[in-house]
Parts: structure tokens; sequence; C-alpha cells
């Protein structure tokens, strides 16, 4: 059933699925005809940004759910995942769950918005007729995600977003990371291969160059003249948008996590509506207990992560950063 080209011809779009950072960690190996090997490449972790794992771990989930829609594409289908209880990193390389594929597949809508599904960091455009019926049909659509809206309500997420976000940014680690996986300059050897390109990103070049000064070596003397703050606000780009609470169960693998996530977003792509995640403010305990608080996170779920979201003023970016396939063969 399964061989290396089909493998391949599936890993093709199994590498469009999100992964925090753009670290692309997951790799894969074929074990006989109906089983892939799910690995971690341990060198793309980001100890600083994620030392629990758990948004890796959730980029995991996401690629696998990234498989089934291209196995149902072909008729196949995820038979069975089997989590490793206790794995050992072995070079660079940590198994994390074995896959059985079998035929019986069916073809699933969402696999037709895995092409188009982008972060969108660009400004949003005010709620159309349309728009408002998009929101409608997502909150009808799913119980994972709870979708705030109003001016007031979505300044003050706005707001709470700068305040995690800053408090991240003044980790001198959290930060040096988030710059070694930027990619501000097209010259960048790595610009079309992995993290956060300036296009990715909505930044002309003189503002990417601004961003790789301001959280590089200006931001001690900016923090103490206390400007860092606002020269980091990303306050702006929720003009316009709805913010999307995203929720699951208590206690849930974040592997299953990630694959209601990846839906969640293709599905706001299916309704026409961009969206980008805001980690930091479901990562610092303070943000997350203050909107599970105010907006009402229901009982027995948690907090995963937060989409802003709405109509997108402008076009996608032209391309995306990703690794050859060849490379998450193992
Ligand atoms: C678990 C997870 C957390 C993410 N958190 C953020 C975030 O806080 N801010 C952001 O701009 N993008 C975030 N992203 C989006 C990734 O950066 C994005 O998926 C990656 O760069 C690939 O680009 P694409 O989504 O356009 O394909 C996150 C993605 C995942 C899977």
């Amino acid at each position: 059933m399964l061989d290396r080209a089909l493998l391949e011809a599936l890993l093709a779009e199994v590498r469009l699925a999100p992964s925090v950072h753009n670290i692309q960690p997951t790799r894969w190996r074929l074990i006989g005809n109906d089983t892939l090997l799910l690995l971690e490449d341990v060198t793309r972790r980001l100890p600083a940004a994620d030392p629990s794992g758990h948004d890796v771990r959730l980029s995991h989930g996401a690629a696998i759910e990234g498989l089934s829609l291209a196995l149902g594409r072909r008729g196949l289908g995820i038979a069975d995942i089997q989590p490793m209880a206790e794995p050992t990193v072995s070079g660079s390389l940590q198994p994390v769950a074995h896959i059985a594929v079998a035929a019986g597949g069916a073809l699933d809508g969402l696999a037709d918005f895995v092409s188009a599904r982008t972060s969108w960091r660009g400004g949003f455009r005010p709620f159309d007729a349309a728009g408002e019926a998009a929101l409608d049909m997502v909150s009808a659509m799913t119980s994972d995600a709870q979708l705030l809206r109003g001016v007031q309500t979505i300044d003050e997420i706005a707001r709470l977003a700068d305040e995690a976000g800053f408090h991240f940014l003044c980790d001198d680690a959290h930060r040096s990371e988030l710059l070694r996986w930027m990619r501000l300059s097209r010259t960048d050897p790595t610009y079309q291969r992995d993290g956060l390109s300036a296009e990715a990103m909505a930044m002309p070049g003189l503002v990417a160059f601004g961003t790789g000064l301001v959280l590089g070596p200006l931001f001690p003397l900016l923090r103490r003249l206390g400007l860092a703050a606002t020269l980091a606000s990303e306050r702006g780009k929720f003009a316009n948008s709805a913010v999307a609470l995203f929720h699951r169960p208590d206690g849930e693998d974040p592997l299953a996590s990630g694959r209601a996530f990846y839906r969640t977003w293709l599905m706001l792509a299916a309704q026409g509506l961009a969206a980008c995640p805001v980690s930091v403010l479901a990562d610092w305990p303070a943000s997350s207990r203050q909107l599970a608080e105010h907006y009402g996170v229901p009982a027995g779920r948690r907090l995963v992560n937060v989409f802003r979201l709405g109509l997108p003023d402008g076009s996608p970016p032209g391309s995306r950063a990703r690794l050859p396939v060849t490379e998450l063969i193992v």
C-alpha cells in the first residue's frame, strides 16, 4: 500500500501543515507497507519558547492531520495511532508515534484548503455581511473555538497580547531563540527552507532590518529608555479582527489537540477567513487565566491557543518556506 513514491507525494501535502516558528520538527520513516513512524528532529526544539515541548507536539499533531487529509484523497486513512510510551533519542531523532495506514479513507473537504491556508500577519478590513456570515458559520461548525468580537473586547485582548509578548521578549534566551528562527533578509540561505521570513511576517525590508536591531543589540537600551514595549507592540494588527479562543479537553495529548487545531484553521480558511495564532496569550499563565475568566473557556477544557482572524486586507505571501520532502524522510 505505502511505498517511497507515495510517501513523497503525501509529504508534499503534509509539509504545508503549520508548525511553531515554522521549525518543521516532524520526520517520517516507512515501516513495512502499512505503517509510518513519526519522529521528532530534536535539534529543532525551542527550549526557550516551548520548554515543555507542548507546541512542538501540537505541530506533530497538525502534521498527523495533514497526513490524514492527504491519505483521504487517495482512498486511504489512518487506522491507528500509537504514541510512544517512553521514547529514547537516537542521534537527532526521537520516535513519537507509530501510525497505521489502511484502505477505506474518504476525501475530506478541508483537504482542498491545505494549499491556501497560511499564517496571515497582515491587516484586516472591516467585516461585511459575508464576513459576518462566515463567523456565524464557524461558530456553528465547531465547539472547539469561542469567537470574540467588538472593538473594546478585541482591543483589551490586543493589549493583553502585548503584555504577554513583552513578558517573553524580556527574557534574553527567548528573544535570541526567536531571532534565530527569523529570516529577516532574503539573502539568508535558509529563507525558503524554514523559520519566519520577513515576507511571511508581513515586514517590508526596512521594518525587518529594524526588527533585527530592536530584538537584538538595541533591546536592553530601548527597554531602559521605556521604548521597547511600544516598538514591539502588535496591537495595531488586531484592528478589524475577531479573536477565537481555541480550547480542547483538559489532559488531552497535544498530538490530538494539534490535529483539531489544524482542522479549525482549515475551517477558517474554507470560510474565507485569514488567521494567525497568538500563542503568547495561551502560554503566559497570567493572560491565559484572564482570558479564561473573562470570556469563559468551558469547564473541563483548556485554552490551547488563540487565533486573531478576519477578512484579509491584501494577498497572502507568495511563497512558503518549507524543507524539501526528501529531508523529511529518515
Ligand atoms: C503550535 C503553533 C503555534 C504557533 N504560534 C504562532 C504565534 O504565536 N505567532 C505567529 O505569528 N505564528 C504562530 N504560528 C504559526 C507558524 O509560525 C506558522 O504555521 C509557520 O510559520 C508556517 O507558516 P504557515 O502557517 O503560513 O504555513 C504557530 C503555529 C503552531 C503550529
